[in-house]
């Protein structure tokens, strides 16, 4: 089973409608010739339709940061799948730690948010991972399995061959601490076992499990050769158009 690598890039709260654009079509022009990898930008919403725009027709795919799990609706501040949808989003990053940490988003609002993605067709980023303390105490596992099954509970497994699971260790965010090869090695081998065993083993083989947390292009050569490894999602690293090439163009 080929899997096409994935390189994610989250901007966060970074750039205005204008730097966004200026950033898109730099990496666009910059990565025309690609065609062994998928490239993912996700800025934040005001931007989306904006780059949507300056990445039509270009090899680059647009993703969301969030979404809210409700179709529409008296939710102030909130966004549906649809109107991503209709804005020309095809990814949706789901489960952040930086929303479940600060936006206090629980197992079950994520897999509410997957359950909208999916129905909306929308490809879900699951995005999972350990804090500090959860591994120091053994339970690097324990959390991963929660994540997972909970993310994707009472979601035909059929609807889910889209998905895409983001294994971000929450201490190598943003830390300039990655986890080592082994660690990553060990995790992703770990959850692509689990999938198969509790969830599908058809979705075990198509799912595309990317590492995040602090990938540089001084590290993303020996990440992605990793077994089981198909792919990064990338923060800081994704801001700068040249910095974001040499991930994509890793050797
Ligand atoms: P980082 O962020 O690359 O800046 O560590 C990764 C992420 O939050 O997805």
């Amino acid at each position: 089973m080929t899997r096409t690598p994935l390189i994610a890039g989250n901007w966060k709260m970074f750039k205005t409608g204008p730097e966004a654009v200026d950033t898109a079509t730099q990496l666009a022009a910059a990565c025309a010739d690609v065609r062994d990898k998928e490239i993912m930008i996700a800025p934040t919403y005001v931007c989306l339709p904006l780059v949507a725009t300056a990445i039509a027709n270009t090899s680059l795919h647009l993703g969301a940061q969030n979404l809210h799990f409700e179709k529409q609706g008296a939710f102030t501040g909130e966004i549906s799948a649809d109107m991503l949808a209709a804005a020309g989003v095809e990814y949706v990053i789901i489960g952040h730690s930086e929303r479940r940490q600060y936006f206090f988003e629980t197992d079950d609002m994520v897999n509410r948010k997957i359950q909208a993605a999916v129905a909306g067709r929308l490809k879900p980023i699951l995005c999972i991972g350990e804090t500090q303390a959860q591994r120091e105490a053994g339970n690097t596992f324990l959390t991963l399995d929660k994540q997972v099954a909970d993310g994707v509970k009472g979601v035909d497994s059929k609807l889910l061959q889209d998905l895409v699971i983001a294994y971000e260790p929450v201490w190598a965010i943003g830390t300039g601490e990655t986890a080592g090869p082994d660690q990553v090695e060990t995790v992703h081998s770990y959850l692509r076992t689990m999938l198969d065993t509790q969830i599908s083993s058809d979705l075990a083989q198509t799912v595309r499990i990317l590492y995040g947390g602090s990938v540089k292009p001084d590290n993303i050569a020996n990440l992605m050769r990793i077994q089981d490894v198909d792919g990064v999602l990338v923060g800081g690293a994704s801001l700068d158009a040249g910095t974001f090439t040499e991930l994509v163009k890793y050797d």
